[in-house]
This record gives structure tokens, sequence and C-alpha cells, in this order.
């Protein structure tokens, strides 16, 4: 009976090769090493193994088949000394190959070290053009991101322009239909029916929402522009929460919410801006009341705390999932952000009262549960003045 015996090639030229021998006869490349990474290849491309960048193990070959390459060892030899490694390891005693052969005599210290020695370098050499690859590769990837990170910068700008151009735009038409709105109200134009009176005080409202949402729009785009221009002085926070309360309260009566208020007396004077702060203060309970029920519960407190007055707006609405409380301060950020979200809003008012309590050197901070409430919490430095 014939035997056949199937030619095997080369992986990387495609030419007959010995299998005794370690190298390929026509390309010289070394044989174990592309088995190995031709293997690789194969199994990457059939989705047994994902693809593993090449490390300097995968082009380092090993002691045992280094050595055999180099003649320094046998084909035998290298089995004698494997196996020789394996009845260690199984006796509990496991050695390095080197160590096997020098035991088994195969070879001499002097050519082990001498082989060793050149792997070592091998190996560095390996390492060097390994980083500087990824020297490389990092220096492309900076100049990617510098680049995305002008484009970023530029289209920030022209959004900023935009929305501080369309808001300048909106005024101009909206302070005319205000002044005719009020005109048909007080009957200047001439006398109207209860009918026409009521659509007028619908025509009202909505152009006043419509003007405090232009406000804020120009308001942003002239905080996101840096110019954001704050007036620390020694202010007394209860003619701020004079002016907070009565607002708040009424919010809350027209939605049958309990408003509660828990001002300690006597607060000293704090360094604010007697403008921005009601309006902050006033954003948030705002949001308060907007995201809890009728029936609900929102308390504004302050007290002083370690050196510092502490404020505090808490609800007992909707509450916001741990993984959106980072996001809500993002401008234009809502939770539910769809066309059929159930309330209103353009997503800047946390943005702008952030800016301006950081603009006091404060910070918010959110504590939340759904179903169950939020609490913002802000601390402002008391004055100079009550410290001297
Ligand atoms: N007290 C709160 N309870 C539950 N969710 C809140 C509360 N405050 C803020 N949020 C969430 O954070 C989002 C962003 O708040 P933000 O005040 O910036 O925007 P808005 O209230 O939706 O709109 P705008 O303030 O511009 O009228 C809200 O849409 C809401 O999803
Ligand atoms: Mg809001």
């Amino acid at each position: 009976m014939e035997i056949m015996v199937e030619t095997i090639s080369c992986p990387k030229c495609g030419q007959s090769i010995d299998p005794s021998s370690g190298k390929c006869a026509h390309c010289g490349v070394n044989l174990a090493l592309a088995a190995v990474l031709a293997e690789q290849k194969v199994r990457v491309s059939t989705g047994l193994l994902p693809d593993i960048h090449l490390s300097p193990e995968v082009l380092v070959p090993r002691l045992g088949d280094s050595l055999t390459e180099q003649g320094l060892l046998t084909p035998d030899e290298l089995f004698q000394a494997l196996s020789y490694q394996k009845k260690m390891a199984d006796r509990g005693q496991p050695k390095l190959i080197g160590q096997a052969l020098l035991e088994l005599n195969i070879i001499s210290r002097e050519v082990l070290d001498q082989a060793i020695t050149e792997q070592i370098l091998q190996l560095q050499s390996a390492l060097r053009a390994a980083n500087t690859e990824l020297e490389n590769r990092v220096r492309e990837r900076t100049v990617e991101l510098e680049h995305a990170l002008t484009r970023l910068a530029e289209l920030n700008q022209l959004k900023s322009n935009f929305i501080s151009n369309v808001s300048h735009e909106l005024r101009t038409p909206l302070t005319h239909l205000r002044g005719y709105i009020e005109l048909l109200g007080e009957e200047v134009l001439g006398p109207l029916n209860s009918q026409q009176l009521d659509a007028i005080r619908v025509m009202e409202k909505a152009d006043n929402r419509l003007g405090s949402l232009i406000e804020d729009l120009i308001q942003f785009s002239a905080y996101s522009q840096g110019s954001l221009d704050m007036r620390l002085i020694d202010t007394n926070l209860a003619d701020i929460f004079y002016e907070v309360s009565s607002k708040a309260s009424q919010k809350c009566e027209e939605k049958q919410i309990i408003y509660q208020e828990k001002i300690s007396q006597n607060l000293p004077l704090v360094s604010a801006d007697p403008q921005k702060l009601p309006w902050a203060l006033l954003h948030l309970i705002d949001n308060a009341v907007k995201f809890t029920e009728s029936g609900g519960r929102v308390q504004v407190g302050a007290s002083l705390e370690h050196g510092f007055v502490k404020i505090y707006i808490l609800d007992t609405g909707i509450g916001i999932s741990k993984e959106h409380i980072r996001e809500i301060f993002e401008p234009f950020h809502q939770v539910d952000g769809s066309s059929t979200r159930r309330y209103g809003g353009t997503g800047l008012g946390l943005a702008m009262s952030q800016q301006i309590i950081t603009g006091h050197g404060s910070k918010i901070v959110v504590h939340s549960k759904v179903g169950e409430g939020s609490y913002f919490e802000f601390s402002l430095p008391i004055a100079e003045i009550n410290q001297s």
C-alpha cells in the first residue's frame, strides 16, 4: 500500500517546506512563529479568537524553539527536556526549560546564558518597536483629538452666537405684539365683549411665557460666552426670602401643593448677588413645584452651618434616577426630552442656576430618589463683615 505524504507549504511564501527544518529554505521565515501567526489569522477570521495585536511574546520565539533553530539543540533533545519538565511538574517540582536542559546536561551553562542574553536583546528590541508604534499612534490620535476639539469649540461658538442672535431678533416682534395686546386689553382700540377679553388674557399669558423664555435664552447665551457679571455684595437673606416666598407660595397654591419654610432667624449677611441669587432660588423652587403632583410638598430651608449659610429646596415629586442626576445640569437637557413630555420648559433653568451658584463660589448638590422626591442644596459664604 502506498502512503501519501501531503506536502506542506510555507505560510509566508507558499513554497513547499521540509517539516523537520525550523526555517523555510525559500524565504527564511521562522516556521514556528509563522505557524502561530497563520493559526491566529485563521482563528480570527473564523471568529474563534479576538484580533490580538502583535506583542513581544508573539514576536520572540520560545527559548527551546530558539535553541533548536540555532542548531544548539536537536528536536529530540528538546523533546527529552520537555518530557523531563513535565515529569518534574507532575511531581510538584516545576522547572524552567533552561534548568531542565542544564540538569540533563544537554547544553552547557555558557551556551544557555548566551541564548538567554540573545532572547533578552530580541525582547528589548521588540518592546522598543512596540513602544515606538504605540507612541506614533498616540501622537496621531492626539492630533485628531485636537482637531476635533477645535471644531467642537467652533461649533459651540456658532451655537451661542445663533442663540444670542435669534433671541435678540425675537425680542423686537414680541415687543410689538405685547404693545398691541396691551392696547386691546385696555380697550383703547375699542370696546371688547367678555369673550374677547378672555382671549386677550390668554394671549397675555402666552406672551409672558414667550417673553421669559427669550430672556432665559439671552441670559444663557450671555453666561455661556463667559459674560456672567456677578455683583457679590453683603446681602441680607431675609430680604431675598421675602421676595422669593410670596412667589413660591403662590405657585404652590395654584397647584395645591403644601409650601413650607424652615428659615433660621437672624441669619448672618452673606456674600451674594441680590439679583441673580433670587432668580436661581426661584428656579429651583419652580422645578420643585413643576415636578411634584398636587397634594405633594415643597420645602425651602436655610440655616447657618460651619461658617456658611446652607440653603435647600426639597420636594416630594417624581424624583430623578441616579444615572440622570449628572446630566440635568447640561443645557437643554431634560430627563424626559420627548415631544410628548408632560412637563414644559426648555431645559436651561438648572444650567443657569448652576452657573449663578458657581459664580458665588459654591455648587449645587442633589440627592434624589425616583418616586420619592428631590433635594437640592448649596451653601453661601457669610459676608466678611460678620467675621470682623
Ligand atoms: N425637582 C425636580 N424633580 C424632578 N426632576 C427634576 C427636578 N429638577 C429638575 N429636574 C429634571 O432636570 C431637568 C432639567 O431641569 P431644568 O430646570 O434645567 O429644565 P426644565 O425645568 O425642564 O426647563 P426650564 O427650566 O428651562 O423651564 C428637568 O427637565 C427634569 O427632568
Ligand atoms: Mg426648570
